[in-house]
C-alpha cells in the first residue's frame, strides 16, 4: 500500500513539475524581437553597451541617427561593410537576422537614440566623397595637429597615419569619426567646426599614408 502511494506521488510530481510550460521554452536567437536584447546580442560587442561605443563607433547619437538615416543603417546591417570588421547579418551568414529583426533594430535605434537633432546636424551629408589631399593637409594642421601631431603620427592622442590602421578601416568610417567624433575616447566631433568638403579633404590626406605598407606578401 505504502509503495503504491509513493509511486503515485512520484508520478504526480513528474507530471506536474517536470514538464516545462510554453513560457519556459528558450527563445531561439532568430525569434528575438526586443530591441534591447537584439542590440545587446548582435551589436554591443563592437559598438558598446547601449551603443555607447567600444571597439567601433558609438551609435547612441542623435546626430548619427539623423545624418546617416534609417535606410543607410538598414543597408549596413544587411550587407555589412566590405573589407572591414562590420559583418553582414543576411540569412546566408553565420549570424542571420530575419527581416522583422532588422526592422526592430533600425526602428529601435532611431526611436531610442534619435532624440533631438543638434542644430549643426541639419542638412549635413553622411556619404564620403572624393576629397583634395592638398587642402586636407592644411585643414589637418589647423584642426587635428594639436592632438595627433603635425604629421599625424601622434602627440597627446595616437597616430592616425599608421598604414595598417588605415587598411583596417573604410574611408566612410574615417569620415564618420571626424563628423561625429568618438566622444567616449576624447575624440571631439568636427561637424560643428568645419564643413562637409573639408572633412572629405582631411580623409583624402589621411589616405595618402595608406600605401606605406611594409608587408612583402601583400
Ligand atoms: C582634443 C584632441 C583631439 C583632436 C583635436 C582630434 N582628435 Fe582624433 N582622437 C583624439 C583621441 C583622444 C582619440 C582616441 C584614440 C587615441 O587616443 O589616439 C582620437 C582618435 C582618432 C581617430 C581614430 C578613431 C577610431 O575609432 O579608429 C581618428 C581617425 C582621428 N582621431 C582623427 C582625427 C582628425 C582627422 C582630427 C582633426 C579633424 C582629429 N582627430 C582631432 C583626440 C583628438
Ligand atoms: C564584429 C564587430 C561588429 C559587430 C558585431 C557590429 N559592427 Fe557595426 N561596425 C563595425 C566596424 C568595425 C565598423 C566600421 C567599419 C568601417 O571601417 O567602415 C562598423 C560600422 C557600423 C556602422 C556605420 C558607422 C560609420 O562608419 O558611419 C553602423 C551603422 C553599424 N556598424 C551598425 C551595427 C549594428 C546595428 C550592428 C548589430 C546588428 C553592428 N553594427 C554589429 C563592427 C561591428
Amino acid at each position: 500500500m505504502i509503495k503504491t502511494i509513493l509511486l503515485s506521488v512520484c508520478i504526480f510530481l513528474l507530471l506536474s513539475c517536470g514538464k516545462p510550460s510554453v513560457d519556459d521554452r528558450p527563445i531561439r536567437p532568430i525569434e528575438v524581437l526586443n530591441f534591447d536584447t537584439l542590440f545587446a546580442q548582435r551589436c554591443s560587442g563592437c559598438h558598446g553597451n547601449e551603443g555607447a561605443g567600444s571597439a567601433s563607433i558609438a551609435l547612441h547619437d542623435s546626430a548619427f541617427m539623423h545624418i546617416a538615416g534609417k535606410s543607410t543603417i538598414r543597408d549596413l546591417i544587411v550587407n555589412g561593410r566590405k573589407n572591414t570588421l562590420m559583418p553582414s547579418f543576411q540569412s546566408n551568414t553565420g549570424n542571420p537576422l530575419s527581416d522583422a529583426q532588422i526592422d526592430a533594430l533600425v526602428i529601435g535605434m532611431s526611436e531610442n537614440w534619435g532624440g533631438e537633432i543638434p542644430p549643426w546636424a541639419e542638412g549635413r551629408r553622411y556619404e564620403i566623397q572624393k576629397g583634395d589631399a592638398g587642402r586636407g593637409r592644411g585643414a589637418f594642421a589647423d584642426l587635428c595637429a594639436s592632438c595627433h601631431g603635425p604629421d599625424g603620427t601622434g602627440a597627446v592622442a595616437g597616430s592616425v597615419v599608421n598604414a595598417s590602421y588605415l587598411r583596417l578601416v573604410s574611408e566612410q568610417y574615417l569620415r564618420s569619426v571626424i563628423l561625429f567624433g568618438r566622444p567616449e575616447l576624447g575624440m571631439p566631433n568636427f561637424a560643428c567646426k568645419t564643413d562637409d568638403k573639408t572633412i572629405d579633404d582631411i580623409v583624402a590626406w589621411l589616405l595618402t599614408h595608406k600605401e606605406n605598407w611594409s608587408n612583402a606578401n601583400d
